[in-house]
């Protein structure tokens, strides 16, 4: 067993950043990674975050907060969404773009220069180029691994929060209220060790591989969200699932994201017939329109025409914009696959993209249980409501976890850790059996197609119904398994894929109302 003042789990920029701003106020930090610092859904996000550029670009936090707020058809917490606006904005100035030196592209008054994305009323998203993400990541990376006070755990994989008094060895503890004290990790020894810590922060990320069509890596398989419902902390807005309207679309691959930026910049959604088929579906906005309308209308336009996809033609970008430049990465992903955007419309289809519920937090990225703080796309601030406004969600990892990590250390100084003979040790499974992997591949085939199919862009009771039988019938088999197995990552990985599929299928199936991304057509 270790210990430490704050336990941080996932080293995304929510993570990261609250690592670092916990070990500049003097706690002893530990960052728990699935993998190995660098690889995250971050450094996958392309267009940009949301900045606040010089007032010649005509922005204020009180557009950028009317943009979000109408992105979230109507669901978006007020003062969490002023919060960002106001605050997030310098922070991405000070923090990544001064202190870090994220090399964003500068205009000519040595600033970033921003760029347009759909929804957004002003240019205001600074990017690097269109590897953002990348550029983000890197520079967090750097800087965690060069913090004195933070010591990096790669490899690890979160088993479960360590709570009391469930994990508690007093059994008076069960008139106490439920308080999280760390983590279970299974370790590369294929042992479960204990992390013991006055304050746990879960940044462990989003859910979207658990869609057969996703733009997220294969590690977004909701680890942190299953967790915590098992620890019984809030969970809220499970049916708001982002759908991102346009992914490269090549047959048996998987998707690859085309940024929201190119749309911004002027490229055009084309049916078959090469007909700019938004004029149907938000003859205004036209692909400018929020995600939701936009994944909802190619959703349709490819029903109704039976095509496996509709096309985004780069052409009116490179009239205006240096391609080679600007989307180099947009660029060798289409020429990876035989495509040449300069000269021909690029297949795209809609793809399981971001998470807009998650554990439910305050402003100071409190979750409902004592000890446990949530920051990123596995926290539910209420910043995105229904939909989520496009590059808005690094912003907000990057302001949560800042602010949680100081509330943290504050409250975690005066707090009494339970002591490791207090806390039980894991009672590792009996069973001599080992995960057969063509089991678990069937059965992640078996979650992926179903939420596709039945919890995708559009959405009935009747679907939702089989799905939640067919999950419900698959929980009660992996649990078995699980408590019988000996513990590995791909065992634990299908199991908090099971439970959030369930968690999704419940919250969907209980809100029979049309909002944002949860659409239902019954
Ligand atoms: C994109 O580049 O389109 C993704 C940005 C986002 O999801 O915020």
């Amino acid at each position: 067993m270790t210990s430490c003042d704050v336990l941080v789990v996932g080293g995304g920029i929510a993570g990261c950043a609250a690592a670092l701003r916990a070990a500049d106020l003097g706690a002893d930090v530990t960052l728990v990674l699935k993998d190995t610092l660098g690889e995250s859904n971050t450094s996958w996000a392309q267009g940009g975050i949301v900045g606040l550029p010089p007032a010649s670009y005509g922005d204020s936090p009180e557009l950028l907060a009317a943009d979000i707020e109408a992105a979230g058809a109507g669901l978006c917490r007020p003062e969490a969404v002023r919060l960002l606006a106001q605050e997030g904005p310098a922070l991405c100035r000070e923090f990544l773009w001064k202190r870090l030196g994220v090399p964003f592209d500068l205009g000519a008054d040595g600033e970033p220069e921003p760029t347009a994305e759909a929804a957004h009323s002003a240019r205001r998203i600074f990017h690097a180029r269109d590897f953002t993400g990348q550029a983000i990541q890197d520079a967090l990376s750097e800087a965690v691994k060069a913090h004195g006070r933070i010591r990096i755990l790669e490899g690890r994989m979160l088993v479960d929060l360590l709570t009391t008094p469930h994990h508690g060895r007093d059994p008076r503890g069960v008139y106490d209220p439920i308080r999280v004290w760390g983590a279970y990790l299974l370790d590369s020894d294929k042992q479960v060790h204990r992390v013991r810590a006055a304050r746990t922060i879960l940044a462990t990320g989003g859910l979207g591989y658990l869609y057969l069509h996703t733009s997220n890596p294969a590690g977004a398989t909701g680890d942190g969200l299953a967790a915590a419902y098992r620890a019984t902390a809030r969970i809220v807005n499970c049916e708001y699932i982002q759908f991102h309207p346009t992914t490269l679309y090549v047959p048996h691959k998987p998707r690859t994201l085309l940024t929201e930026a190119l749309r911004g910049e002027g490229a055009h959604l084309l049916n078959r017939r090469g007909e700019r088929f938004m004029t149907k579906y938000a003859p205004e906005a036209m692909e400018l329109a929020p995600r939701d309308i936009v994944s909802r209308a190619i959703f349709q336009e490819m029903a109704s025409t039976g095509d496996s996809n509709v096309f985004l033609d780069l052409t009116p970008v490179a009239a205006k914009l240096d391609l080679e430049a600007r989307f180099p990465k947009v660029l060798s992903v289409c020429r990876a696959e035989g495509f040449e955007p300069l000269r021909q419309p690029m297949p795209v289809v809609p793809a399981a993209h971001y998470f807009c519920g998650g554990v439910a937090v305050d402003l100071e990225g409190r979750t409902s249980l004592p000890g446990l703080f949530a920051v990123g796309e596995v926290a539910c601030t209420g910043v995105h409501g229904a939909n989520r406004l496009a590059s808005t969600s690094l912003l907000e990892g990057l302001l949560w976890g800042y602010r949680a990590a100081e509330t943290a250390v504050t409250e975690g100084r005066g707090s009494t850790v339970p002591s490791e003979a207090a806390l039980k040790a894991w009672i590792p499974a009996q069973g001599p059996e080992a995960a057969d992997p063509l089991l678990i591949e069937q059965d992640w085939n078996n979650v992926r197609t179903t939420l596709w199919n039945y919890a995708g862009i559009v959405r009935t009771r009747a679907r939702l119904e089989r799905a939640r039988g067919d999950m419900g019938h698959l929980y009660h088999r992996i649990e078995a398994f699980y408590r019988e197995a000996p513990l590995s990552r791909p065992i634990l990985e299908l199991r908090n894929a099971v439970t959030c599929a369930r968690l999704i299928l419940k919250a969907a199936l209980l809100n029979p109302e049309s909002r944002g991304c949860h659409y239902r057509v019954d």
